[in-house]
């Protein structure tokens, strides 16, 4: 009998759409390793950032994504200025090819793996046992990514959070290099009305029902 296939499960979706803590708990909940591919982007641009590079140029960033190990745990990933500049660097394409190794690395190990980002179901691991597109309105993100800010200790206004929303959902859906998009074989979840546990529960079910599918006899 041929060894199972390892479960390699891809979310994606837009800025605080729930995506990153679904991927946590589906990690948690079927024992897998889980990579938040944001945080590659996120370090490439804290490299920019600190080190005076300019993020207008594709070379610098470029350059950056060699130096990015030792930063994966900075607290100052999760700023919004970093968050900014890795929403335009990511858009290089040079800048995704030289992540595209360790991403898909981490997708291919043996005992399998979840990944959260804007393309892992399009380009990163297109043959996923499971794909979820996570979606969520620009208001609830706004107000879900405004109180996050506010948890920590940060001033922000929802008019501004809900600009800079959009404005990076227009970036990210735009670029001419792996743009956010839904997979044809992704299933879409919306958490615009479901909190953080029932947003969880049906992301596990979801991902139970495709793996009963792929393991039935076509
Ligand atoms: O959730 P949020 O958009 O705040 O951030 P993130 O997931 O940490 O990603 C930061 C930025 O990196 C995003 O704005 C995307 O433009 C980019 N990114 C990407 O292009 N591809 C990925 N696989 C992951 C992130």
């Amino acid at each position: 009998m041929p060894a199972p296939k390892p479960l390699v499960i891809a979310v994606d979706g837009p800025a605080a759409s729930g995506k990153g803590t679904i991927a946590r708990a589906l990690a948690k909940h079927f024992g897998l390793p889980h990579l938040d591919t944001g945080t590659l982007y996120r370090a490439v641009a804290l490299h920019l950032l600190r080190w005076g590079g300019d993020p207008e140029s594709e070379f610098a960033a470029l350059r950056a994504c060699d130096e990015i190990a030792g930063l994966a745990d900075d607290p100052e990933l999760r700023s919004e200025a970093v968050g900014g500049i890795a929403s335009r660097i990511s858009a290089y394409p040079m800048v995704r090819q030289a992540l595209l190794q360790r991403q898909q690395n981490f997708a291919e190990q043996p005992g399998g793996a979840v990944l959260d980002g804007r393309d892992i179901g399009t380009v990163i691991a297109p043959d996923a046992t499971a794909k979820l597109f996570v979606t969520a309105s620009p208001e609830v993100r706004a107000e879900r990514r405004l109180a996050e800010l506010l948890a920590r200790g940060l001033h922000a206004h929802l008019a501004d959070v809900l600009i800079d929303i959009r404005a990076r959902d227009e970036r990210d859906s735009h670029r001419s290099a792996a743009p956010l998009a839904r997979a044809d074989d992704a299933l879409l979840l919306d958490t615009s009305a479901l909190d953080r546990d029932s947003a969880v529960a049906q992301a596990v079910r979801l991902v139970e029902r495709k793996i009963k599918a792929e393991s039935q006899p076509a």
